[in-house]
């Protein structure tokens, strides 16, 4: 008897969740409740049970029927609910405006100076960050212990391997797997131990890299000079350094003129007029030696330059670390 009245309530049940309106609902309640309903008419045939049996069946039909009007009940109200949602949508209002994402100004810039070497026959790879002491320093012509190894100051995982401090060991991968001619860039990050207003212990750099035969002094400066042009505007004037690199002889650092102050002198510039942007040279002869270069006739040139410093000269940005404090006031602006 009791798994009958188990049975009607489980039927109502099912039907109750299907039910699409309160006047589902509303049928629903008079079927099953109302004066004819099952529910009603089950209760009734009680008193036709054996008496061992009534007073468990009515218990359990009672039971069955208060807990069915709570549920009729909470139904109706949900439904209600939904119909003042309905009418309360203004379908006139303006929507939410969706923020699309743009690229990190790193990454754009790193994106728009691969592009302009890629226009000019570059292709372009990526190497490990952590390196070792070998194409970090010692491949590239800085033996252990020589004072050029003072001019970065290197985090050591261990005695021979390093978090890179220059995109140049990329020079070594790319020629050991490679024989000339090569024209290669390598964007990436680099680690040094550093942390000032122009200085972040992990910037990003992108190096070059042509190697073939006849490259001149005169080639890696139009290479250069075109870049700058494009990457600034056509009008920019650029200045050739003499300078040192253990990887490059001869070596330059390359200067273009003040962005802010056009030449005439101010603070961004140190009153110079001139804002050094990149390092370059011809590759030292021991550098083509340790990949096995050994033609005289191979030349080429190299360079090396720092993304945040060309970020900060393109848009006008003074100080590195707004590149990584996450400020989307700040990042949306590019
Ligand atoms: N690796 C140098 C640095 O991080 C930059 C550099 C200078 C790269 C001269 C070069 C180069 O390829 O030829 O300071």
């Amino acid at each position: 008897m009791d798994a009958t009245i188990d049975k009607i309530y489980a039927e109502a049940l099912a039907e109750l969740a299907a039910a699409p309106d309160a006047a589902a609902v509303q049928d629903l309640a008079v079927r099953y409740l109302g004066r004819k309903g099952k529910v009603t008419g089950f209760l009734r045939g009680i008193a036709q049970l054996p008496s061992t049996e009534r007073a468990q069946a009515g218990k359990r039909a009672n039971e069955i029927k208060r807990a069915l009007e709570a549920e009729v009940e909470a139904a109706q109200q949900r439904l209600s609910r939904d119909r003042e949602t309905v009418a309360a949508l203004d379908v006139t209002l303006p929507g939410r405006r969706i923020h699309p994402g743009v690229l990190h100004p790193l990454t754009q810039v790193t994106g728009a100076v691969c592009d302009i070497f890629a226009r000019m026959g570059f292709s372009v790879a990526e190497g490990p960050e952590v390196e070792t002491d070998y194409y970090n320093f010692e491949a590239l012509n800085v033996p252990k212990y020589h004072p050029a190894r003072d001019m970065q100051d290197t985090f050591y995982v261990s005695d021979n391997i390093v978090l890179r401090t220059q995109t140049s060991p990329m020079q070594i991968r790319v020629m050991e797997k490679q024989a000339p001619p090569v024209a290669v860039v390598a964007p990436g990050k680099v680690y040094r131990c550093d942390s000032d207003l122009t200085h972040t212990p992990m910037f990003h750099q992108v190096e070059g890299l042509l190697v073939d035969r006849d490259v001149s002094f005169a080639d890696l400066k139009g290479t250069l000079t075109a870049f700058v042009h494009e990457m600034f505007d056509p009008q920019t004037a650029l200045r050739f350094r003499p300078s040192f690199f253990p990887f490059t002889e001869p070596s330059a650092e390359v200067d273009i003129v003040c962005v802010m102050c056009r030449g005439a002198g101010c603070r961004v510039c140190g009153r110079s007029g001139w804002l050094e942007i990149l390092g370059a040279g011809m590759v030292h002869p021991n550098v083509f030696r340790s990949v096995g270069y050994d033609s005289p006739q191979v030349s080429g040139f190299a360079f090396g330059m720092g993304v945040e410093r060309i970020a900060m000269l393109k848009y006008g940005i003074d100080d590195i670390r707004k590149f990584y404090n996450n400020d989307l006031r700040f990042l949306g602006q590019f």
